[in-house]
């Protein structure tokens, strides 16, 4: 990138010409997220005690932030004549700034306040990383000339946060809030209520405080573990009103606008134990205890139309969000379907079925609030049985809800669990804490376009923007949830700032590594990936080979064919490394003399299979491609967890046939698979697979085979015996696999009603 140079000439000037003896010289403009545009100049500001600010009110608020951050964090107050200046520009856009860092004085420009606090947030990051401690001990500061002129690409972005299944300190609310300012973020979705935990006070109802704020007990280990097994202790706390009043003003302060989310008609197990009438069958529940999706919802009666009202009423007194979030995903209709009054609304309504009752049920919540002025946001689910007239709509089952509510004029917030849920795992590295499973690397976060094909350039403005969900099942404490949200939450403030043609991976890791120092300093857990290798299998005229690479500059790869640890003396990566025959790979990343990072390994298991032609009659689903067809038959199996990796492929609620043309007659002995059987994830074994081989003399020879749907394991291992009588001799030509998907997930599991996932790894012949 031409800038680097330029960056490369000027901080030999600067050393040249700028450089007093006690100056710290700030040699990097590396802003995340990265600004439309940026132009490094000749020499520099030096922030010291000859420094001042000016301002007028319009500007309060970020040059108050601004001032208390360099006197706090540097030491230095602003009353000196070299001025950092705020400038009114209605020319620019509402979020956008310009800011003008220039020998003398910085010009900050904005229309806005909040543009200015963007500016700011920007100007932070040139400065050390110790002025978020207050450890600062320099005196002068140069900060390289430099002209940023910034605005967002999409008006709503977001973080969310799950505090129903665990609950986290208002401290830490407030560091969270923190960090989403730092990085132009500005919408905090505060996701309060949950079958788990009902976690805002309501003072008309003291019942949620006493009884739907804590559950008995909480599940240990993974959903997927069985059997299910409890820790005995009783878990719970509510934020109070004096405390939602605080996080909201806090958020205020830093442009971040808090949208409460109260769950409806499902997710309300908590509030259904505390309040037992507001359920179809009046009967006592418990606050649930383990994860996944409850049958106790609220039945559409007028009490429970009142008591929500009265909720809303207090949630709108405390937030001055435009949305409301009233959830609306994951309700199971079990309950209305056998309920008199459900059944009686719908005839009475002139109702299709309980989809519509569900529509019935969200339009009267909306009618409501927007009679308060106020807007309602929900999950995907709200389209079903038809959208309230003025819904926006969360996309978080894939992208499909999204077009569909584009298409209806609804503007949409695309939030997809395969680029945006960032409970899933983020690194292959068995050593990973517990995650709800998945795989969504930092990269998958990083290339994801919130604006999907499909749609015109029309339709597409009706994409407000994009969001990253933090779901608390698997995250009991902060550090964790800090943990699961950094570094990704740093590639979500790109996609949702940065325009997509400036997006360059590789430049965003090294302002990723270079951001590792202020996340030290803000004392943030973020998980540190950038030292991991990446391995591919190449497999051209070159034969088969192994390539590693690692996303940092600077450091050496080390590695091993003969399963042992690289140490700092293993031999040097230089270039792919000739698949000849199964090996186990090995490999670290090193810096002189240190390990970096985790060890990575890999076994390359050269089957009969390997590198044959193969072909699949579907594509895999967007959002797991895998490495195409051709993963399948690559050598390489995937991870045990890690489902959304390079070597499993998902296809959603599809039947798939699989040929493999072995290319020459071959005798073969046996087939292995995997299908990966996440059933909290939505993803099945499948009903059933049917064989075709193809033999020597042209005939084939079939079989089917059945599953049961009775398999709890994480993932179901198939190690199929070819039905060949021994002493036959047949060889092989083609192998067919049709694979019959599961079909629609059953009433009871997570997701019912929604078509099942199929997810294969690896076809393995022998
Ligand atoms: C969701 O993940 N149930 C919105
Ligand atoms: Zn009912």
């Amino acid at each position: 990138m031409h800038y680097k140079k330029i960056l490369v000439a000027l901080l030999f000037m600067s050393i040249l010409f700028n450089c007093k003896e006690k100056e710290i010289l700030t040699t990097d403009v590396l802003v995340i997220p990265q600004p439309l545009e940026q132009t490094i100049n000749k020499g520099s500001f030096i922030l010291n005690a000859s420094t001042g600010i000016q301002y007028d009110d319009v500007f309060k608020i970020s040059a108050e932030f601004l001032k208390s951050y360099i006197e706090e964090g540097g030491n230095i107050k602003l009353v000196g004549s070299n001025l950092i200046s705020f400038i009114k520009d209605d020319t620019l856009a509402d979020e956008g700034y310009s800011l003008e860092i220039l020998p003398n004085t910085i010009k900050i420009k904005a229309k806005t306040d909040q543009g200015a606090f963007y500016a700011i947030q920007s100007l932070r990051q040139l400065l050390p990383p110790e002025f978020e401690n207050g450890t600062f001990q320099e005196n002068d500061i140069a900060i390289p000339c430099t002209t940023i002129k910034d605005e967002p690409q999409f008006s709503y972005r977001g973080m969310h946060l799950d505090v129903g299944r665990h609950m986290f300190s208002v401290d830490f609310i407030k560091k969270y809030i923190d960090a989403l300012a730092l990085l132009k973020m500005n919408t905090f979705h505060w996701h309060l209520t949950e079958d788990q935990g009902w976690r805002i006070e309501i003072k008309k109802y003291p019942k949620l405080q006493e009884i739907a704020a804590f559950r008995n007990e909480t599940l240990i280990g993974h959903y997927n573990d069985q059997p299910h097994q409890f820790d005995g202790k009783q878990y719970g706390g509510y934020y109070t009103q004096e405390e939602v009043k605080e996080v909201v003003a806090y958020a205020q302060s830093r442009f971040v606008t808090v949208i409460p989310e109260i769950e409806l008609p499902g997710h309300s197990q908590a509030a259904i134990a505390a309040y037992p009438e507001l359920g179809c069958t009046g009967e006592q529940v418990n606050v649930a205890t383990k994860w996944g999706v409850f049958e106790e919802i609220y039945c559409p009666k007028e009490e429970t139309f009142a008591f929500l009202e009265d909720v809303l009423d207090e949630v709108l007194a405390l937030f001055p969000s435009e949305f409301i979030h009233i959830g609306g995903d994951e309700a199971p209709k079990t309950r209305w379907k056998h309920c008199n009054h459900c059944q009686a609304l719908i005839k009475k309504e002139g109702l299709k079925d309980e989809h519509e009752l569900q529509s019935y049920f969200i339009s009267r919540i909306e009618t409501y609030l927007n009679s308060k002025g106020r807007q309602i946001i929900g999950w995907d689910e709200i389209l079903e049985g038809g959208l309230a007239p003025n819904a926006t709509v969360m996309s978080w089952r894939g992208i499909s809800g999204a077009i569909e509510a584009a298409k209806q004029h609804h503007n949409v917030v695309m939030t997809p669990t395969s680029h945006c849920y960032f409970d899933y795992y983020q690194s292959e590295n068995d050593n990973e804490p517990i995650a709800i499973g998945g795989y969504l690397p930092l990269e998958k976060v990083y290339n994801f376009n919130p604006i999907p094909d499909e749609l015109t350039k029309e339709e597409a403005k009706y994409v407000l923007g994009a969001q990253g969900n933090i779901w608390t099942e698997y995250m009991k404490t902060s550090e964790q949830v800090e943990y699961m949200a950094f570094p990704r939450i740093l590639a979500m403030s790109e996609v949702v700032w940065s325009k997509q043609e400036n997006k360059n991976y590789p430049d965003f890791v090294k302002r990723v590594e270079n951001f590792h120092k202020r996340l030290d300093a803000l004392n943030i857990n973020y998980a540190n990936h950038l030292y991991e290798i990446e391995g591919d299998l190449l497999s051209d005229n070159n034969g088969l080979r192994y390539q590693l690479q690692t996303l940092t500059d600077g450091k050496n790869i080390r590695f091993t064919l003969d399963g042992s640890e690289p140490t700092i003396n293993s031999e040097a990566y230089t270039k792919p490394i000739p698949i000849t025959e199964s090996v186990s790979i090995k490999a670290s990343v090193f810096n002189s003399d240190k390990k970096l990072g985790t060890t990575f390994s890999q076994d390359i298991n050269l089957h009969k299979a390997v590198g044959k032609k193969i072909t699949i009659n579907k594509e895999p689903h967007k959002s797991y491609p895998g490495s195409g067809a051709e993963g399948l038959v690559n050598g390489i199996s995937g991870s045990d967890s890690r489902y959304g990796d390079k070597e499993w492929l998902g296809f959603w609620g599809e039947d798939i046939e699989i040929t493999i043309d072995l290319g020459e007659e071959t005798e073969i002995n046996s087939i292995e698979t995997r299908f990966h059987n996440g059933q909290g994830q939505w993803i099945y074994a499948p009903k059933e697979i049917h064989f075709l081989f193809e033999l020597d003399d042209d005939s084939f020879l079939s079989k089917k085979v059945f599953f049961s749907d009775q398999y709890d394991d994480k993932i179901l291992n198939f190690d199929y015996e070819l039905p060949i009588p021994e002493g036959m001799n047949v060889k092989i030509k083609t192998i067919t696999l049709k694979i019959l998907n599961y079909g629609t997930i059953p009433k009871g599991k997570q997701g019912a009603g929604n078509k099942a996932w199929t997810f294969i790894d690896e076809i393995i012949v022998n």
